[in-house]
């Protein structure tokens, strides 16, 4: 199929019950740390620690969007979105992650939600991104079991209070980078390098899944239910059996470390095998618990990841180094663009697990491009939202139980520990005066689903 530019001749490619919406998250956008009796997470400690985001930059004020959202909604409705997927934040609905109740903090969830349904948009909600209450942290935070359960009782929290207008809930957030970024290379919070507490970080966050899936379903169940995952789409560097196998190993230990436990009930073998310190956080029952029947699940993708075999003998499992693009372009934060990765990877992901319907829950380019003369010209985004959407639409065509697509992000915001240097939103945030400003790729994107809906 040639790749098609036009907005308007692009909807056609999409069913008329396909859902396009766009993607934040709390600790990203909120700002107001302090508002109404929410508490730190582990990414406001975090990011006050020197050295551990770029240029120091924090959440606290973010796009302010806890004190400006009712303009934002309007501006999301401006776009003609027809839903939303956004993360509620434990540490204001749960201030300490357990025990009291903050009734301001589930407040503004309430008008949140309210808001989109007010304006005709569907909410997809998320528990977790990251932002960990850190009183949960004082306690070993993930690596420590208890915090499963702590989880499962924020997940039947919000289904309880605020399911009835929720049309879809995601317990996490890309677990793999909570767990690996968090806990073994140390570039997110809480910044701990050492593979024994990924692997106690993995088998908690797997278990709270679980857990967290059965509280909600014991709440509401009719609330769809499932899990937002940033497979990876691994390709090996050469057709060298040294790197098929790694690419292999890859594959384990990025993606079957969680679609495994989630989808087929275990961990990889070769990962049980070679990380010994998993297998023995494992109880009697767990494997059960963490594999629940989903509605959906979530990919979230950006990039592909070219791996090489590592030949270094002290080099720990999956054993691979990066191995270099094949394709020049890549984005401001300096990944590569390749649409085919996108399939590439729903395709290996069908073909080893038995999967339900899926939605694109985010795809999105760094472009910092800025304002001039009161537009931003942000093309190379647009085409980067061109191509992956029509790679989207092949996927549909082939037979794919592709529901939806979500743009990351409605607007500029934190970018994690690239602070507010990378810029990914559809509309500009100017974090001086917090001033909007709709990009070019946001009046692109908006016609596209003008005219989507307008056909249906
Ligand atoms: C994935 C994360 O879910 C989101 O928080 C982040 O901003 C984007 N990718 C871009 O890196």
């Amino acid at each position: 199929m040639p790749m098609i530019r036009s907005p308007k001749a692009l909807a056609h490619r999409f069913p008329g019950d396909f859902v396009f919406g766009v993607a934040t998250a709390a600790y990203q956008i909120e700002g107001a740390v302090r508002a109404d009796g929410r508490r730190p997470s582990i990414w406001d400690a975090f990011s006050h620690m020197p050295g551990r985001v770029r240029d120091g930059d924090t959440g606290d004020v973010a796009c302010d969007h806890y004190n400006r959202l009712e303009a934002d909604l309007d501006l999301m409705a401006s776009l003609g979105v027809g839903a939303y997927r956004f993360s509620i934040a434990w540490p204001r609905v749960l201030p300490d992650g357990e025990g009291g109740v903050n009734e301001a903090g589930l407040d503004f969830y309430d008008r949140l939600i309210d808001g989109c349904k007010a304006r005709g948009i569907q909410t997809f909600a998320t528990l977790y991104h990251w932002d960990l209450p850190l009183q949960i942290a004082g306690f070993g935070g993930w690596t420590n079991r208890d915090t499963a359960h702590a989880f499962a009782r924020y997940a039947g929290l919000v289904a309880r209070r605020l399911g009835d207008r929720l049309d879809s809930v995601a317990t996490f957030n890309e677990p793999w980078c909570s767990v690996y970024l968090g806990h073994l290379m140390g570039v997110h919070a809480p910044g701990e390098r050492s593979m024994q507490a990924a692997m106690a970080a993995l088998h908690t966050t797997n278990l709270a899944h679980g857990l967290g899936v059965q509280a909600i379903r014991a709440e509401r169940g009719g609330l769809a239910t499932g899990i937002v995952l940033n497979a990876m789409a691994v390709i090996p560097a050469s057709d060298r059996s040294a790197d098929l196998d790694a690419a292999e190993r890859a594959s384990d230990f990025h993606n079957g470390a969680f679609f495994g436990p989630l989808f087929a009930g275990r961990y990889p073998d070769a990962m049980l095998a070679a990380c010994a310190d998993l297998a023995p956080l494992i109880r009697d029952g767990d494997m059960a618990k963490i594999r629940q029947p989903l509605d959906f699940w979530g990919l979230n993708y950006y990039t592909p990841m070219r791996v090489a075999h590592d030949s270094d003998p002290k080099a720990v499992f999956p054993r691979t180094v990066a191995a270099p693009f094949v394709h020049p372009e890549k984005t401001d934060i300096g990944w590569e663009i390749d649409p085919t990765g996108l399939s590439h990877v729903v395709r290996d992901l069908y073909g080893r697990y038995k999967l339900p319907q899926f939605y694109i829950t985010e795809n999105g380019a760094a472009d910092n491009t800025g304002i001039e003369n009161g537009a931003v010209s942000d093309t190379m985004r647009l085409d980067y939202l061109t191509e992956h959407l029509n790679v989207a639409a092949d996927l549909i065509a082939e037979g794919f139980a592709l529901k939806g697509y979500f743009a990351w992000s409605l607007m500029d915001n934190f970018e994690w520990a690239e602070g507010y240097a990378m810029r990914f939103g559809l509309i500009h945030v100017d974090y001086g005066t917090q001033i909007r400003t709709i990009k070019q790729s946001g009046h692109w994107y908006r016609d596209l689903v003008t005219v989507h809906r307008s056909a249906d």
